[in-house]
């Protein structure tokens, strides 16, 4: 394909049949025990690895955990490029990707939260198709018109030390702030991390609070990914096997931080969920967050924990069986209820989620100037999201409403 063109546009039926897959599966080493960091050099050398960039934020760089890595990984390090930021951005993706040029690398590490991947992910892609970062990003025009970009050229090994539970690391997607403050969404099955270290004992020192935010992050992939117009029968399995898991140790986790079983639990439903929007992706909520984020500078696992509720009331009316099977799988008995019933009490039991995991509830409380809604709503209209969403959204006010409620 001509460099720069729209790809072809994806087009789905109204309602995909319940059993068909259209399902890629990216190749995946993934550790998670205590003390899993320390296995990093055998995994990389099995890969064949030996110059490596290793890709953080300035906070990051001075946490433990990001010593550890440091400390396991030695002389495979050629470089740190340090200078990621929340939602990331388009230019420091071009720095990050000029360090890499300099250094001669042959895979790329990334150690922190979502942007950390994100960042890297992206690096790979200018690396892979040069020109800028943004060239690359997909299109959405609403109400139903979506142009996947097609990326061709192999891409640098990525290795993902996650130290919040966003999942960013499991999916072969990811997106960049530019400078109007548009989140840009990319997708290339070769980017999916090749290894995947996740140890619960160094994740004891992540603060208990983030990785309770990031966790619902965690939740709502597996509650989208229930309704997606993409789902199948594997990403439905995986989702309610990832709210489970999260339903339990999310609260258990913020009753006691430093239990580490706490921590291998989120951090298990975590990956869980990347696994589910690797193939399902998500709807109308990410499309909201992503835009909350970008514009409204909310972290994602803030924007996330609040307006989850919102989202899937939204949804309701058209999703209603996969939100009653949300709240069979949240411990609720649904056998005597209707499904509308059965759907208000999975609403419900996220409620009671939110309220025990102690994340925010309202986005009066986050410092979001409440004057932004409009253009926020307006945004969210170009959204790949809205595109997977079971329910069709036709205008921005629609959007806007959802935002006022979750004020
Ligand atoms: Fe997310």
């Amino acid at each position: 394909m001509e460099k720069g063109k729209p790809s072809s546009e994806m087009a789905l039926p109204d309602v995909m049949p319940s059993h068909w897959i259209d399902y890629t599966s990216p190749a995946q080493t993934v550790i998670l025990k205590p003390g899993a960091i320390a296995q990093m050099p055998a995994a990389i050398r099995a890969i064949g690895l030996e110059r490596l960039l290793l890709v953080c934020g300035a906070n990051t760089r001075k946490s433990a955990v990001y010593s550890l890595v440091r400390d396991a990984l030695g002389d495979l390090v050629a470089d740190s490029y340090d200078q990621v930021v929340e939602h990331s951005g388009t230019e420091l993706v071009m720095a990050g990707a000029d360090s890499a040029r300099r250094a001669s690398i042959d895979g790329l590490v990334a150690v922190g939260g979502g942007s950390a991947s994100d960042t890297a992910k992206a690096i790979a892609i200018v690396l892979a198709e040069g020109g800028d970062i943004s060239e690359h990003a997909s299109t959405f025009i609403p109400p139903d018109k979506f142009y996947p970009k097609e990326l061709h050229q192999p891409k640098l090994p990525v290795i993902a030390v996650p130290t919040t539970a966003s999942a960013a690391e499991v999916t072969p997607g990811l997106g960049i702030r530019n400078d109007a403050g548009r989140k840009l969404l990319f997708w290339d099955v070769k980017l999916a991390t090749r290894l995947i270290i996740l140890d619960p004992t160094a994740n004891v020192h992540v603060p208990a609070s983030l990785m309770a935010s990031t966790a619902m992050n965690a939740f709502a992939h597996c509650a989208e990914g229930l309704y997606s117009r993409l789902r199948n029968p594997i990403s439905e399995g995986l989702a309610l096997q990832g709210i489970g898991i999260l339903n339990e140790s999310i609260p258990a986790m913020v009753a006691e931080p430093s239990t580490v079983d706490h921590r291998s639990g989120v951090l298990a439903g975590a990956h869980i969920s990347g696994l589910v929007i690797s193939n399902a992706r998500v709807g109308i909520h990410h499309a909201v967050c992503h835009c909350l984020g970008a514009h409204g500078s909310l972290s994602h696992g803030t924007a996330n924990s609040i307006m989850l509720p919102h989202a899937l009331r939204y949804n309701r009316e058209v999703a209603a069986k996969q939100l009653g099977k949300l709240a069979e799988a949240m411990g609720v008995d649904t056998r005597t209820m209707a499904p509308r019933e059965a759907a208000d009490a999975g609403i419900d039991a996220v409620c009671r989620l939110q309220e025990r995991a102690k994340v925010p509830r309202r986005l009066r409380d986050t410092g979001l100037d409440k004057a932004l809604l409009p253009e926020i709503a307006e945004q969210t209209m170009g959204d790949r999201g809205l595109f997977f969403n079971p329910r069709k959204t036709a205008s921005a006010r629609q959007v806007e409403q959802l935002l006022e409620e979750a004020w």
